[in-house]
């Protein structure tokens, strides 16, 4: 049959387009559906990538006005935040024309359009063509997820943005309310803070940044305020009354207060919701739980044949999961040993300013759970590369097991939190203990003799402080 493929992935996000091309690159016939005529998902086209981009603009616009400490003094300075939606766009672009280039270098069939499972090893695909059947020996489903709104007030695009229309802002507000502290709460405030907008966070839970180690969260929080941006924590947001030129919220502060706040803009930041509506899962009889896809730790859903990668299927809600599930889901359909996902080591980072970057427990957790532990936190104030940069607030944290010395958790915030991260995560991999972190020499002078010296200082004999 004309149409039969080993394997159809269903959207071309970090999840799809990844499992796609290792499909590719194992020789198995394969196509990828996408709805959108550009490729790569939220993380490439509205996510990760243009945030980080904005992000980039952001740390300029912060420091360009404070570099005569370096010898540099600067004439007026002008921020236009229209400009960097527009790079940020055009990276964004790149990045996607990438995944077009590696499904063509990697003999992935690219069908764009709308797909519907029609029940095991069948998917309809409406084009602007018109509708199409496919068959299929397997089937991964990579839809990705959306901005969930609150049920007392909805995303409407304009005065109530998800992070879909924060990260193309052609204009700072002069007044952005966030809710929800979480990822995206924190790093759109550090982008609207950078361009000069009145930012003000509202947060149910008693700290930013909920899931990071208390400590961390603590750093960002005491920094952002220094910066002027306000913050609630412990609050709730009772009422929203969205008029035409702003939003007025009422909202419950921790002491128990009612507070009437108003803003320009208000930016929802509560979560991401799976996407698992039209995509025909009745009628193949995959099972869902709470708003997502019922997976096993191989991605399999109840259906054989059907898996579900990515944030459509379980927790965490991030890009590199998505990626190696997929990578992970087609070693095991082409039958190659891939040994699964480590669900228990996957990095989390925040990519505000002071980055925050983790793995494993928090300290807290680890308390929680009764392990036997030692903590060693190296500040930056100690570290001649941070001090060099200017970037002496934070630490880097590890918690290490006493028995056997394995890395149990760390917590790093501060310069390049998120690339320094990557070595903890490795070390987890291979099950290095704190000695062996210690003993691997770290060029000096570099933020990565922080990772060192937090290692020294779990075996409690730091050197620089
Ligand atoms: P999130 O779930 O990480 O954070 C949402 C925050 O909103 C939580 O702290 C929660 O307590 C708070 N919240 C919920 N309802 C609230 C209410 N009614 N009032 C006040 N606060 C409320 O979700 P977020 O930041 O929207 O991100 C969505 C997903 O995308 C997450 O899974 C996140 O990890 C991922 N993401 C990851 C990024 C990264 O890795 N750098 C960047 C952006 C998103």
């Amino acid at each position: 049959m004309a149409d039969t493929y080993d394997l159809i992935v269903i959207g071309a996000g970090p999840g799809g387009y990844v499992a796609a091309i290792r499909a590719g690159q194992l020789g198995l016939k394969v196509a990828c559906v996408e709805a959108n005529d550009k490729l790569g998902g939220v993380c490439n086209l509205v996510g990760c990538i243009p945030t980080k981009a904005m992000l980039e603009s952001a740390k300029y616009a912060r420091k360009v006005g404070h570099l005569e400490e370096f010898g540099i003094t600067v004439g007026e300075v002008k921020l236009d935040i229209a400009a960097a939606s527009k790079r940020a766009k055009k990276v964004a672009e790149s990045g996607s024309k990438g995944v077009n280039f590696l499904f063509r270098k990697n003999k992935v069939e690219l069908i764009t359009g709308w797909a519907r499972l029609q029940g095991k090893g069948k998917v309809e695909v409406e084009t602007k063509d018109g509708k199409k059947t496919l068959t299929t020996k397997n089937i991964i489903l990579a839809t990705g997820s959306r901005p969930k709104s609150l049920p007392v007030l909805k995303i409407d695009g304009d005065r109530v943005w998800s992070s879909d229309q924060a990260v193309y802002a052609d204009k700072v507000p002069a007044t952005l309310g966030i809710i929800g502290a979480g990822a995206i709460g924190m790093e759109f405030a550090d982008v609207f803070d950078s361009f000069g907008a009145k930012v003000t966070i509202i947060e149910a839970m008693d700290q930013v940044l909920p899931l990071e180690d208390r400590d961390c969260a603590a750093v960002v929080e005491k920094a952002y305020r220094k910066r002027g941006i306000e913050i609630y924590t412990g609050a709730r947001m009772e009422k929203a009354d969205v008029k035409k030129n702003g939003v007025t919220l009422s909202v419950k502060t921790k002491d128990g207060e009612t507070k009437s706040l108003e803003f320009e803009r208000v930016l929802m930041a509560v979560g991401r919701a799976p996407i698992i509506e039209d995509i025909g899962l009745e009628k193949a009889g995959v099972k869902t739980d709470r708003g997502a896809i019922v997976v096993d730790e191989y991605c399999r859903t109840n259906v054989e044949g059907i898996y579900a990668i990515g944030d459509c299927g379980r927790p965490p809600l991030l890009a590199h999961k998505a990626s190696h599930e997929g990578i992970a889901t087609v070693e095991f359909i082409a039958g190659v040993g891939h040994g699964g996902i480590d669900y228990g080591n996957i990095p989390s980072v925040t990519y505000c300013h002071p980055e925050v970057a983790s793995v494993g427990l928090t300290e807290a957790k680890a308390r929680e759970k009764g392990l036997d532990i030692e903590v060693g936190s190296f500040p930056w104030s100690a570290n001649g590369r941070a001090r060099t940069a200017g970037e002496s607030d934070g630490f880097v944290k590890i918690i290490r097991d006493k028995k056997y010395s394995e890395i149990i958790g760390a917590h790093i915030v501060g310069p390049n939190a998120s690339e320094l991260i990557a070595e903890l995560v490795l070390g987890r991999h291979l099950e290095t203990t704190a000695e062996e972190i210690e003993k691997a020499i770290h060029p000096h002078p570099t933020l990565s003799e922080a990772v060192a010296e937090a290692a020294l200082g779990s075996l409690g004999r730091p050197i620089h402080i």
